[in-house]
């Protein structure tokens, strides 16, 4: 038939090479992956090509280890669907759907290996924004009156112990309502929250930094998207144990994404994003020296909550080195 040369003719004038791809047909539950890995075969990304290859055979193992009715398929299609929908410039619900699968966490695992004694990484979360805005030293991130007055200083240190000059720290947290200065934002009190969330340059060269915050608080995910409600479908709770968020960036250093956590939450063990190490475990002591909180800068004479932390980087060379050993480890465990 003449169409059908001139759909041949019109592969190859699309640069179809048809003797490159399999001659199948009759695609069945045995031969589908099979084939699937055959089209893809040739993809001039080989680290694509692999990625795909493992892809398609866990996707459609998992289709045949479950027998996925079609119903359940275009539920997860809605799913995904609404998901997707539910994603603006400050709400990233897929974010939050790797989280609260364990996804977030094993690539972080992977991707941020630390040596012994380096600050331990934890998830960047859903609430990271680009535009935070510049908190001088000492100063606060953190309205008054959102929450209990917390002081954090510290210093950002090398591996070997010597302080790290010029250092740049992002860090947010909720108010004392457990909100994200995000979050509040949408009720059109943006400016009273904003400060929820600083951008602290180590000023000195001694690597120290220090801000006034606000004791954070256990909060629940975002409960009225796709993602709080399939936690809530998997018989899980929906919080998270109270945090302060943390990014380390500093020239010659990889960056450090991390959090700080706080003893005796409830939620530390079943945290519904599994952030928490217990190295990023803090006590905080609490100021009852008034006086104290003054100096500090906080408006009224009541105690604070005192936080003091070392940040320790690693140079590109000493994390690759972890990774290197991580992935020895990997390989000797499987
Ligand atoms: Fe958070």
């Amino acid at each position: 038939m003449e169409s059908i040369v001139k759909a041949a003719e019109k592969a190859q004038e699309h640069g179809i090479d048809l003797s490159k791809l399999p001659q199948n047909m009759n695609m069945t539950t045995e031969s589908i992956t099979a084939n699937v890995l055959a089209m893809n075969a040739n993809c001039p990304d080989e680290r694509m090509k692999f990625i795909f290859q493992s892809l398609v055979t866990h996707l459609h193992d998992f289709v045949r280890e479950t027998s996925l009715t079609s119903e359940e398929w275009m539920t997860a299609i809605n799913f995904l669907t609404e998901t997707g929908k539910m994603c603006t410039d400050i709400r990233q619900e897929f974010i939050l759907l790797s989280d609260t699968l364990g996804v977030s966490t094993l690539v972080d695992s992977i991707n941020n290996a630390k040596p012994p004694g380096a600050t331990e990484p934890s998830v960047l979360g859903p609430f990271f924004t680009e535009d935070a805005h510049d908190v001088a030293n000492g100063e606060s991130i953190a309205s008054e009156g959102k929450g209990d007055y917390m002081y954090v200083e510290g210093r950002v240190l090398n591996m070997e112990g010597q302080p790290i000059a010029n250092a740049v720290l992002d860090t947010w947290e909720t108010d004392g309502h457990g909100h994200y200065d995000t979050q509040v934002s949408q009720l059109l009190i943006f400016r009273a929250i904003r400060k929820m969330i600083g951008l602290l340059g180590a000023e000195t060269d001694d690597g120290s930094y220090a801000y006034r915050a606000v004791v954070p608080v256990s909060y629940p995910i975002p409960s009225d998207g796709t993602v709080g409600k399939m936690v809530t479908k998997l018989g899980r709770h929906v919080f998270r144990p109270a945090h302060l968020h943390i990014q380390v960036q500093a020239p010659g250093y990889e960056k450090l994404t991390t959090s700080l956590y706080f003893k005796g939450d409830p939620y530390l063990t079943s945290d519904a994003v599994f952030g928490v190490k217990t190295s990023l475990i803090m006590d905080p002591e609490i100021v009852t020296d008034v006086s104290l909180s003054k100096a500090r800068g906080f408006k009224d004479a009541k105690p604070h909550a005192y936080l003091k932390r070392d940040f320790i980087l690693v140079t590109p060379e000493q994390g690759a080195e972890a990774r290197r050993v991580l992935a020895d480890r990997a390989r000797v465990a499987i």
